[in-house]
Parts: C-alpha cells; sequence; structure tokens
C-alpha cells in the first residue's frame, strides 16, 4: 500500500509558534493585549497548531507578560488549535486553570546558575516545585511539557555536559510531564553538539517527545535545525519574524524565525500545518508592531 509522503506520520513536522511567549518576554516596550490578540489570530490563520500564547510567571519578573490573563479571555477557540503558557509554581498553575488552559510548561535548565538566574531555585528545587503542579495539571486534563535549558552552554556556569540535560529529562520523566523540550537558550549550538544531546536524551525519553528549541545567535539554528530532522526529531518550537529571546540570559537572541524552520521542512520533503502566506501575514504584522515609531505622546 502506497502511503502519500506527505501524509505520513514520519514526513509530518510539528512547528509550535513561541513568539507571543518567547518572542514578546524580552520587549522593552510594552505591547497591549489588542496587538497581542490580533498577531494570536494571525498565527492561527498562519495553520498553527500549538501557540505558546504567554506566561504565567511573576509579573516582577517579565512585566512584558503580566496581561496573561486578558490576553487568554480574548483568544479565538479554534478546533485543532492549542494554546499554552509557561507556568513555574502552583500559583501560576491557579492562573493557568482559571484561563482555560489545556497545556502548561514548567521551564528548568541543564545548570545551576541560569535556573538560579532564571526561576531563582536550583534545580532539584524546580523539580520539586513541579511535583505537585504536574499532578494537579493532570487531573484536570491539561498536558505537560517541561523545558530544559541552556542545553549546550549556559551565559553563567559555561559548557553543559549531555548528560547533565539528560539527567534533567530523566527527572521530568519520573515527574509525569509529557513531553521535553530541549532549549539552546542563548543560541551556541553547533550541529553536532546539538546532535550529541539529542542522542543522550533520546535514550531516557522516546524521540517523539522531543521538541527542538532554538535560537539563532551565531546564525547556526537552521543547521541545527537540518541535523534534528535528520535524526528523527518531528518538533520545533520558533518565533514568526525571529523575534525573542530570554531576559535572564544575557546575550540570548531571537528564536530561529517559524517561517524559516516551515521553508526548511518543505523543501526537505516535509509537510507542516503552515501556511506559507498566512505565516509571513503574521511576521510582518508583529514586525511590523515591534519596529513602530514610539508615539511622542
Ligand atoms: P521568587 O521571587 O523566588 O518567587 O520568583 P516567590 O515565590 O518568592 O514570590 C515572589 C512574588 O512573586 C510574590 O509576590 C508572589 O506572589 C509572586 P509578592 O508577595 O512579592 O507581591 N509570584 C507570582 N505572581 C504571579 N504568578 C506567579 C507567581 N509566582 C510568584 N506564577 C519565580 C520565583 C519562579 C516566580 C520567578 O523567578 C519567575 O517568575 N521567573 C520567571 C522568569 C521567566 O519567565 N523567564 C523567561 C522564561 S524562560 C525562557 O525564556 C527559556 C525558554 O524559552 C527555553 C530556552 O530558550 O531555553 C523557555
Ligand atoms: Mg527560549
Amino acid at each position: 500500500m502506497s502511503h502519500g509522503v506527505h501524509r505520513s506520520a514520519q514526513n509530518f513536522v510539528s512547528l509550535c509558534e513561541v513568539g507571543p511567549r518567547d518572542g514578546l518576554q524580552n520587549e522593552k516596550r510594552i505591547i497591549g493585549v489588542d496587538e497581542k490578540v490580533r498577531y494570536i489570530e494571525l498565527l492561527v490563520a498562519a495553520g498553527f497548531r500549538e501557540i505558546e500564547v504567554t506566561s504565567f510567571v511573576s509579573p516582577k519578573w517579565v512585566p512584558q507578560l503580566a496581561d496573561a490573563e486578558q490576553v487568554l479571555a480574548r483568544l479565538p477557540a479554534k478546533h485543532g488549535v492549542l494554546y499554552s503558557a509557561l507556568v513555574p509554581n502552583e500559583q501560576g498553575l491557579d492562573r493557568a486553570l482559571a484561563a482555560g488552559l489545556k497545556k502548561i510548561a514548567v521551564f528548568t535548565a541543564a545548570s545551576e546558575g541560569f535556573a538560579r538566574k532564571n526561576i531563582n531555585a536550583t534545580i532539584a528545587e524546580s523539580i520539586e516545585r513541579f511535583r505537585p503542579v504536574v499532578v494537579r495539571a493532570h487531573e484536570a486534563s491539561v498536558s505537560v511539557r517541561g523545558y530544559v535549558s541552556c542545553i549546550v552552554a549556559c551565559p553563567i556556569d559555561g559548557a553543559i555536559a549531555p548528560e547533565a540535560v539528560a539527567k534533567v529529562c530523566q527527572q521530568l520523566k519520573d515527574l509525569g510531564v509529557d513531553e521535553f523540550d530541549l532549549g539552546d537558550t542563548i543560541g551556541v549550538a553547533h550541529p553536532d553538539e546539538l546532535a550529541r544531546v539529542i542522542e543522550a536524551c533520546a535514550c531516557v525519553v522516546p524521540m517523539e517527545t522531543l521538541t527542538v528549541h532554538l535560537h539563532d545567535t551565531f546564525g547556526r539554528a537552521m543547521a541545527c535545525a537540518e541535523r534534528a530532522l535528520s535524526m528523527g526529531v518531528r518538533r520545533f518550537d520558533g518565533s514568526t519574524g525571529g523575534i525573542g529571546g530570554c531576559p535572564y540570559a544575557l546575550g540570548a537572541t531571537g528564536n530561529v524565525a517559524s517561517e524559516r524552520l516551515a521553508a526548511l521542512c518543505a523543501s526537505r520533503g516535509y509537510c507542516t500545518s503552515i501556511d506559507r502566506e498566512g505565516i509571513d501575514a503574521a511576521a510582518r504584522f508583529i514586525t511590523g508592531v515591534l519596529t513602530a515609531p514610539l508615539s511622542a505622546s
């Protein structure tokens, strides 16, 4: 029996759009709720089936996303589209559940220095913090993604061993986390380094549960994505227009652009849910918002 190449599971690549969260969390200017909602509507129209729309973190730590409830309240419910958000603790989970989310993301790191700086906890403390979050999320039929940041290098601790990343994946798996997101937070990975991390993690969690989350500081993110694809990774995060970066990782630049990931997949014969014109419209919109002259008033 012949399978349409573009329809088989092996050839489908899931692209999760993180622009509204990772893209906007680092912006100096405050983007209004209307613009955020319009941006997300355009992402839905572009075909994204999963969009990380905001964070339920402390507004003192990330004021750019302090309007999480307001944004969520105005998002169109669309069949087949999953909205998710970062949740660092039970307080964040309470907010996410009240907002009606069906997916959340807990986030820690493979480096102690970054965990301390980003979430004010050791890695071990963060895992303990997530324990009740995962239990309660699952009780509410909410799925949980677990991010591991600094998978190759940390802005504070330097080089990170692949085994350290795999160890955190294992700890998240033991908590019951459903999928694992490998973050090259400062965009320094070479394809060979990323490959070693994927190999190590795929020994502890199934390859199909791994997402690769690249930032593009040194222009190697596309080569890394290509290597990950060749190894069997079928889930990637990106941000339209390549916007973003983490405010707690000095020097971190934007995520790899979603439109470039979609184009890479298409050029290699993989299928995504993304519509080319739709994604270009979303990228034009958000980069226009971010570069518009500030009004004098
Ligand atoms: P803390 O200061 O240790 O927390 O921060 P706390 O429990 O002591 O609480 C301090 C205050 O924050 C209290 O308020 C809490 O109520 C409040 P106060 O009594 O002072 O008025 N608070 C909250 N408010 C709302 N929602 C909450 C919440 N939690 C506490 N959920 C904490 C610890 C984890 C909260 C803090 O460090 C934090 O919010 N960090 C988030 C930082 C962040 O969002 N970083 C960017 C995302 S990570 C990233 O970009 C990497 C990624 O993209 C992958 C990659 O690229 O590698 C995911
Ligand atoms: Mg990131």
